[in-house]
């Protein structure tokens, strides 16, 4: 493993050094940590103190020998007490090399923080008993690495102690690992028994296994060159462009892909501006050229638009747009994923509104099953379809882990509930274009003298949505104008027929109304949506269908007690005896909207008021 500059007394310090450590702490992940922060010589001498001190304390017969788990257990004493924690990050070097390492708990319910600690990892070192062999957590750590872009595993074998330091042993470990690593898209294994307790192969080589000739744990993180898959074309997403005053105008990003030198002809994606690149600013001032992984200001040889989320990239090859993609998703919510919902998707420095519009199959972590299913649920694979509002520059995740990975943020509560790998395009995200059409929304409007609109109704079942927008309607009617009630239980005839009513349907349900009544306003109507619509989030979909002053949320605000006392259709009576299930204001939620821009609160008034109400806040009427 030596070099030829190392024989020559000089040390080469490779890069920075990524990697996760995979294991439990009974395959000993915290006692090999520990003791190569050991051998490596970074514990400081106050916590080796301590340390000692501890290992006296614990381990009274043991004399004098050091318990090395307790230098990195305090992740585990700390999930005991019941405190969250995602992922421990330790940062330390050697002379010839720089590392991070991310301590992520193993267990299946921790499958979430494992991703996050390898979504920026390199290399993982995952831990195998030898007494035990491969685990069905070994195949789990081994996938989520392998699906969070780690093509480099170290297989640490431990304990070898335990089985008389028996090569046979270890050789029967390597063989069927090697049957698994392509399987999950590990591209190279380094293969290494060790006794974490010990130290043996951890800091140095162990003389008591002869029969390895292979480099120490310590040796091999230090020496081991990390590739970066397929990064070769230049791409660099901007996170901010930096105008001080009218002489600099410059795009602030980090180089996620190959190298940019002065005179380079460029394309600001998705769109198709080209320039040149006439300055490249580095922290240290002006350079001819930069690469992947540097933060640079470009400055370019002509004035073009250029915005935060954009992709600057080599013009000869750009990178693909599209708005439609095939990924893997890891969810990482508390809610359940909802199809058809609405989240902001960040990829590279952009953020776009997306929907997983179906999941093709979610993958059993544990052994790479796929299963057919509806959810997806905390910590759960899934492989899906993802629609975005608009265009995107993007490479597969296996190409590029910056443009091809991403997460998904939900829009009321801004919690991180899943992260993503980009795999393709959707061909008919490319195929199909947006048709102008001469005759448009204001000729339509105009022909029949009226401003288009859309009214939403949202409110408990039987609470008066339909009866108020009823008469707004025939009010409407009676003044001339051309409207539609689009009513909530009149579509589950019809286009929503295949809906029920459990949470996932009802998603679809609101967006597929709200996509009707948005095609209708385009035809020049004045529409009324009556539906109990529950949940802020579809709501706040609809809205953003239309233009501003176009969408006007009516909350019909009636206590479920009022609703039951009345009880209309007798529904209330059948959800209360057992008889409906998911029956909203019962035992499914209803998401009172927090800023409607008409709230009628209905307690001892009459429907003709409220639709009067109604009437007098649309400008048309
Ligand atoms: S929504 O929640 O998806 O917006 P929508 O307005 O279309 O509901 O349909 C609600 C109507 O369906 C109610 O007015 C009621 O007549 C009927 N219904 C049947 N089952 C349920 C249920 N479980 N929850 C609420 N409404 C139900």
């Amino acid at each position: 493993m030596t070099t030829s500059s190392e024989k020559s007394g000089v040390v080469v310090a490779k890069g920075l050094l990524r990697f996760i450590t995979c294991g439990s702490v009974d395959d000993g992940k915290s006692t090999l940590l520990g003791r190569l922060l050991y051998d490596a010589g970074v514990v400081p001498d106050d916590q080796l103190a301590a340390l000692a001190g501890d290992s006296r304390r614990l381990h009274a017969d043991a004399g004098d020998v050091l318990d090395f788990s307790l230098l990195t257990d305090g992740l585990d004493a700390e999930r005991q007490q019941g405190i969250t924690i995602d992922v421990a990050y330790r940062y330390f070097h050697t002379v010839r090399r720089s590392f991070i390492v991310a301590d992520c708990p193993g267990h299946e319910q921790y499958t979430r923080n494992m991703a996050t600690g390898a979504s920026n990892a390199e290399l993982a070192v995952v831990l195998v008993d030898a007494r035990k062999g491969l685990l069905t957590q070994t195949r789990r750590h081994s996938f989520i690495c392998g699906l969070l872009g780690i093509r480099q595993v170290v297989l640490a074998i431990n304990k070898m102690d335990l089985v008389g330091y028996d090569e046979t042993v270890y050789d029967e470990i390597v063989t069927q690992y090697r049957e698994l690593a392509p399987e999950l898209g590990i591209e190279q294994v380094h293969y290494l028994p060790v006794c974490a307790l010990s130290g043996d192969n951890v800091g140095a080589r162990s003389s008591r296994m002869p029969w390895y000739r292979g480099p120490s744990l310590l040796e091999l993180l230090e020496s081991i060159d990390i590739a970066v898959a397929g990064a070769s074309d230049f791409r660099m997403p901007v996170q901010w462009v930096n105008r001080p005053d009218h002489s600099f105008r410059g795009y602030a990003g980090t180089i996620c892909g190959g190298r940019v030198a002065r005179g380079d002809e460029i394309v600001v994606q998705p769109g198709f501006q080209r320039a040149r690149v006439e300055r490249v600013v580095s922290p240290e001032g002006d350079v001819d050229a930069a690469e992947i992984g540097q933060a640079v200001t470009l400055c370019l040889d002509r004035e073009i638009d250029v915005t935060r989320g954009d992709v600057i990239a080599d013009a000869l090859h750009a990178a693909p747009v599209a708005d439609q993609f095939t990924c893997h998703l890891l969810w990482m919510g508390d809610v359940p994923l909802m199809p058809n919902r609405t989240y902001w998707l960040k990829v590279g420095t952009r953020t776009v509104n997306a929907r997983v519009m179906s999941i093709k199959h979610k993958v059993d972590v544990n052994t790479q099953a796929k299963l057919a299913t509806r959810h997806l649920e905390l910590n759960e694979v899934g492989y899906c379809t993802l629609g975005l509002d608009a265009d995107i520059a993007f490479e597969p995740y296996n190409v590029n882990r910056t443009l091809g990975g991403f997460i998904l943020v939900d829009r009321e509560n801004h919690a991180t509930v899943a992260c993503g790998m980009l795999d393709f395009a959707l061909d008919r995200s490319a195929n199909v274009h947006w048709q102008h059409l001469d005759i448009d929304k204001s000729v339509r409007g105009a022909s029949k003298n009226q401003r288009p609109l859309c009214l939403w109704f949202t409110g408990l079942s039987g609470a008066g949505k339909s009866t108020i927008a009823n008469l707004v309607e025939r009010r409407l009617h009676a003044l001339g104008f051309h409207t539609y009630l689009l009513d909530g239980d009149n579509v589950r005839h019809g286009i929503n027929k295949n809906l029920g009513f459990t949470p996932e349907d009802r998603v679809e349900n609101i967006r597929r109304i709200a996509e009707v009544a948005h095609l209708m306003v385009d035809a020049g109507l004045i529409v009324l949506v009556s539906a109990i619509s529950p949940y802020e989030s579809e709501r706040r979909a609809a809205r953003e269908l239309f233009e501003p002053g176009e969408f006007f949320e009516v909350f019909v605000d009636a206590t479920v007690e009022e609703c039951e006392a009345r009880d209309a259709k007798g529904l209330y009576r059948k959800a209360r005896a057992g008889l409906i299930r998911n029956f909203t204001g019962i035992d499914a939620p209803y998401e009172r909207p927090q800023a409607p821009d008409i709230h009628l609160v209905t307690a001892g008034r009459r429907a003709e008021q409220m639709a009067e109400q109604v009437a007098e806040r649309i400008p048309a009427i």
